[in-house]
């Protein structure tokens, strides 16, 4: 019996990290934005002790932190995390407040790391133990909510609870959702990520989504502002979105001042359209016509991507011979006027310095390093620099790459099985168990 295992693995690997840190993660993202196929972001945590890898999905514009539980029959993905192997999971005794008949889970608390650099043992997360197949955002393996709003909500949020416990460097996180090198960055923001000044933007509280801010407005091909009849739009971020949502009153479509020269444009009646596009299934040859559309923050214009991301292949919920675009309307439920979802966070870098005790929250906007951007567009100025910066937004510049313990990275599901200590002979997959240090544990057990 290896009876040592969460012995061996706490002490060298995950515990006692004082120096307040940060780290650097891989982020799986889809290649390329479709109508149809799944396009959420990916980032692996590791949960319980042993560190189970669970790669959650990442959702920026929400606050919770779930995993899917391995004995959750219609939950999809395959990282599961598997309750009954770890040795430090407790009950919280409440349920989560999004039960339905189509989903139902439990409060838990457990240790749980980012990349086995950035650790806490006590972090609050629902379980979810039931799905259905009518479940309404079925996520893979879980979801890894990055918004910190309200700070003080009863089970505070994964970086709230890191940050008060001294393991953060700085109360801040970095974005990039680019297929060129998706990333996330906790604790630090990393230099090799953008390109740019960092552009803050205060962001609010209240009403029902995260953070909202004001932009200045969408641009079209001209550089013309899309007239929608709100100045400066409220605004909200999500990863959870495919598109970019805007207020009905947009004219884009009809006027090729916004759209540039297209060959035709198809009005779909929910307000959606879709431009021509030369594709045939024998020649598999397809050339998409492109979107200009720039959201413009600050007096910075950050221009979307248009390949694969603006404007999508043909798809089953395309016209024949349209290339659908990314630009729909907003409605009366929702509570901002635009809403920027995947095709924007694609295509910026993203920095969200988190509310705390005395700071409000942040978003912050540079260009991702590498893209295809034009020194000007690297060279815009911010109009005007956040009232409270001197005391929010001065953050300490990470010296060097923490190094990220290889269960954080490896992708196999690791070497073996091994028993858990009090587990009743149960046995788990452990990653890297060749390069732990063997603990000769002589104590016998009644
Ligand atoms: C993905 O997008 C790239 C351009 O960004 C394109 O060259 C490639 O063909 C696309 N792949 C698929 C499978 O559609
Ligand atoms: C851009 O196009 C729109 C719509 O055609 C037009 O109203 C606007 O004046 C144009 N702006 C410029 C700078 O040409
Ligand atoms: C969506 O916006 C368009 C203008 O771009 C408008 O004509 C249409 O009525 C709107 N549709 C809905 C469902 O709000
Ligand atoms: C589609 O083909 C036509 C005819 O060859 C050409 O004029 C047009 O520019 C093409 N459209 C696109 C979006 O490439
Ligand atoms: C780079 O951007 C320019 C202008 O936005 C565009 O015409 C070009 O196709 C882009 N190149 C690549 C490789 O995406
Ligand atoms: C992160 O992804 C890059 C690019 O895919 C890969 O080369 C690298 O090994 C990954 N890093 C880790 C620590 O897994
Ligand atoms: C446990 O084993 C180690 C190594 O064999 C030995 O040095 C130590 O004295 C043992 N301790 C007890 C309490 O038996």
């Amino acid at each position: 019996m290896l009876l040592a295992l969460s012995f061996a693995f706490s002490v060298p690997l995950l515990g006692l990290c004082a120096e307040p840190g940060w780290v650097s993660l891989n982020v799986t993202v889809a290649q390329n934005m479709t109508d149809m196929d799944y396009s959420w972001s990916q980032v692996r945590v590791l949960i319980g002790t042993p560190p189970q890898p669970v790669d959650l999905t990442v959702n920026m514009g929400g606050a919770l932190l779930a995993a899917w539980s391995s004995g959750c029959l219609y939950c999809p993905g395959s990282t599961p995390f598997d309750m009954s192997s770890s040795s430090t999971l407790e009950p919280n005794n409440a349920p989560w407040s999004g039960n339905s008949d189509d989903g139902s889970g439990m409060w838990y608390h457990d240790s749980v790391s980012f990349g086995g650099v950035l650790t806490n043992s006590d972090i609050d997360f629902v379980s979810l133990q039931f799905m259905s197949t009518n479940f309404d955002s079925r996520l893979l393996n879980g979801v890894l909510g990055l918004s910190v709003d309200p700070p003080d909500a009863k089970y505070p949020n994964i970086l709230t609870k890191m940050w008060d416990a001294g393991t953060l460097m700085n109360p801040v996180i970095g974005m990039r959702l680019d297929p060129l090198k998706p990333r996330l960055t906790i604790g630090a923001l990393d230099p090799e990520d953008y390109v740019g000044e960092i552009n803050w933007v205060e962001t609010g509280t209240g009403g029902s989504v995260f953070s909202p801010f004001k932009i200045d407005g969408l641009k079209g091909y001209n550089g013309s502002f899309i007239p929608f009849g709100v100045d400066n739009p409220v605004t909200s971020i999500s990863s959870l979105l495919s598109n970019i949502y805007v207020p009905p009153s947009n004219p884009y479509a009809l006027y090729d001042g916004y759209t540039g020269p297209v060959q035709s444009i198809n009005l779909y009646p929910d307000g959606g359209f879709a431009f021509g596009c030369n594709y045939t299934s024998q020649s598999q040859d397809l050339s998409m016509p492109d979107v200009f559309l720039t959201v413009t923050i600050n007096g910075v214009d950050y221009p979307m991507d248009s390949a694969y991301n603006m404007i999508r292949p043909p798809s089953l919920v395309s016209a024949a011979g349209f290339c659908n675009v990314a630009l729909k309307n907003t409605t009366a439920a929702d509570d901002v006027d635009v809403m920027l979802g995947q095709p924007f966070l694609r295509s910026v870098y993203l920095a969200y310095r988190f509310p705390t005790d005395n700071c409000p929250g942040y978003y912050g906007f540079a260009f991702p390093s590498g893209a295809n951007r034009t020194q000007d567009q690297i060279n815009q100025k911010p109009t005007s620099t956040p009232s409270s910066s001197s005391q929010c937004l001065v953050l300490s510049q990470p010296t060097s790459t923490p190094s990220v313990s290889s269960l954080g990275n490896k992708k196999d599901k690791g070497t073996g099985a091994f028993e858990v200590y009090g587990g009743d002979g149960k046995q788990v997959p452990l990653l890297d168990a060749e390069d732990l240090k063997r603990v000769v544990w002589n104590k016998t057990l009644t």
